[in-house]
């Protein structure tokens, strides 16, 4: 839909022909019905704003996205499709910030399984250069003609997805020929933390139980939470190519850090202690990490140690705000962001 408008974009919402629609099928449920019972606009909604505010507290972030994706000459975008789009967080964020200053406005739609996700989408349309448009489809069925976007995104989808490859071809089919695919995946086995309030016999049960958890729901969902490395392989596989990929630090959590408030520290520990105590989600993570080859005693000595030492943290914060400064924890989450190019002619 290379410099196409709105109207030329709805033109082109129908069903491509070449592809079959497979049926992904993801512990026991269909993979598209347990998608939509997963996300919550709300949630989704909360934690984009936060991320939406770090990206404006940090310049060097837009930089970032910036040295990897141009709107100029060859490159210029007036058409962007952004898959898995959710609540349409990284949807505007291209858009509005990474592609800006565009000379002429830019068609852009977001696509997600979710109705009740894309009906929040719209609701925080806040303008911007860009028209905006959401559509329900699937990412292995896209519902565009091949070759009509300049740009085609996708942000925390494939981690979640059976077959990456399977919606990377079809992200692929619908970029024009010499446009761009630009996927962001974190790596959840590539986290950096360090906690020297740990004792060592803790500190590698928790270690275990890190490795455990990203095993156990690749086992038993097919998802991968260490999709961020994968990326190159898969765009290549899905027939991109001139891949390049660059990497960031998100969730930095250093509670000594003047910038982070005792108060939103206690919050965070709240909402995690809360979590892991309510029954159905403890069930879930027993699960998933009894699939990651821990035993029960494993995981409830690591719980049980857990959910203590959470509490006299609040507790500590509670008290005093001393607590914070002597906590000189790290916690640190890598994402991955790569481009790769539809070849011109095959
Ligand atoms: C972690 S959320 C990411 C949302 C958004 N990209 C962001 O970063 O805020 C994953 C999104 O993928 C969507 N999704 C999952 N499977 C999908 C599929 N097969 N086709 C389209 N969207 C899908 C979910 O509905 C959800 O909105």
């Amino acid at each position: 839909m290379t410099g196409a408008t709105l109207e030329q974009s709805r033109a082109n919402v129908q069903p491509p022909k070449t592809q079959s629609r497979r049926a992904h099928t993801l512990h026991g449920k269909s993979e598209g019905q347990s998608q939509l019972d997963r996300w919550r606009a709300a949630e989704l909604v909360y934690s984009r704003r936060i991320i939406a505010k770090e990206y404006a507290s940090k310049p060097w972030i837009l930089s970032f996205y910036r040295s990897l994706l141009s709107s100029r000459g060859k490159d210029r975008v007036r058409s962007i499709l952004d898959v898995g789009c959710g609540t349409g967080f990284f949807t505007r964020f291209v858009a509005n910030q990474v592609m800006v200053p565009l000379k002429s406005p830019a068609t852009v739609l977001g696509v997600d399984l979710n109705r009740g996700l894309l009906e929040a989408a719209k609701r925080q349309n806040l303008g911007g250069e860009a028209e905006f448009e959401y559509v329900q489809a699937s990412a292995y069925s896209l519902p565009f003609r091949s070759g009509s976007f300049d740009l085609v995104t996708c942000r925390t989808l494939l981690m979640h997805l059976s077959s990456p490859v399977g919606a990377l071809r079809e992200m692929q089919r619908a970029a024009r020929a010499g446009g761009r695919v630009a996927c962001e995946e974190p790596d959840y086995g590539m986290v950096g933390f360090h906690d020297p309030s740990e004792d060592p016999e803790f500190a590698e049960a928790s270690r275990r139980v890190r490795a455990a958890e990203v095993r156990g729901l690749w086992r038993m969902y097919g998802q991968d939470y260490e999709m961020g490395r994968r990326l190159p392989e898969l765009l290549h596989d899905a027939g991109l190519r001139r891949i390049m990929l660059e990497g960031m630090f998100r969730s930095i959590m250093v509670p000594c850090d003047p910038r982070i408030k005792a108060a939103s520290l206690g919050e965070r520990l709240a909402a995690e202690l809360s979590y892991y105590s309510d029954e159905v989600n403890l069930d879930e993570y027993r699960k998933t990490l009894r699939a990651g080859g821990l035993s029960p005693k494993e995981i409830n000595d690591y719980l049980r140690v857990w959910k203590k030492r959470t509490g006299q943290r609040i507790k500590a914060l509670q008290r005093s705000s001393r607590a914070k400064e002597e906590d000189v924890g790290f916690l640190a989450l890598p994402f991955f962001f790569a481009v790769g190019r539809k070849p011109l002619s095959k």
